[in-house]
């Protein structure tokens, strides 16, 4: 019962839409009018800038690796990162916006951290090398956490494989129109330059 409530109280928390809040609160924007319409830290950038970018990053990444901590304490049976998978599912089919959600990274990120930092590490330096050389920080996304389901193995923890492997269907699913602006070469790369919205 107790597992139930925090996945519950997970998906809640995930579910709250800080890119949106944010932006229209401190910024007077609302993300989902400029840049890929998206309401995840990506588009922050673009429509609020690095301040208003680090802000929605650091937000969707703690309500993702919370779960996760409170998960880690004793009285949780269940696996660390099925508490931070319910805020995945929060953040990328939140109940607040009729199900209509971001794209997973930042909350993924977050759930990965605070289950295992190296790990985490592992996974975003080779996003920081995929987004070097292509400067798409979607194909990035798409590509660093299929390595992270390729190290996963090196882990020995089933759920973490199988975690991972579920939150990259959902990342390909949710970059659908990414990847086909990657396919027609018209894919936003950085730095930004763009403010309208696609
Ligand atoms: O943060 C999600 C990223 O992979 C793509 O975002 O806004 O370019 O669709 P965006």
């Amino acid at each position: 019962m107790l597992n139930l409530l925090l996945f519950i109280f997970a998906y809640l928390l995930g579910s709250i839409p800080f890119g949106l809040v944010l932006g229209k609160s401190l910024f007077n924007v609302d993300l989902r009018q400029v840049g890929s319409g998206n309401i995840g830290t990506t588009n922050a950038f673009r429509g609020l800038g690095p301040k208003g970018g680090l802000l929605v990053f650091l937000c969707d990444m703690l309500k993702g690796g919370i779960p996760v901590l409170i998960g880690m304490l004793s009285p949780f049976t269940w696996h660390p990162l099925l508490f931070g998978a319910g805020a995945v599912l929060g953040h990328v089919y939140p109940i607040y916006l009729k199900f209509k959600g971001g794209k997973a990274i930042a909350t993924s990120f977050g759930i990965v951290f605070a289950f295992d930092p190296l790990f985490a590490i592992l996974a975003i330096s080779s996003f920081f090398v995929i987004l070097y050389f292509s400067r798409m920080v979607s194909l990035a996304s798409i590509l660093s956490i299929f390595f992270a389901i390729l190290i996963s193995f090196f882990w020995h923890d089933w759920v973490l494989t199988i975690v991972t492997a579920i939150i990259w269907i959902v990342v390909v699913i949710r970059h659908k129109e990414n990847i086909q602006r990657i396919k027609a070469g018209t894919e936003s790369k950085i730095p930004f330059g763009y403010h309208h919205k696609r």
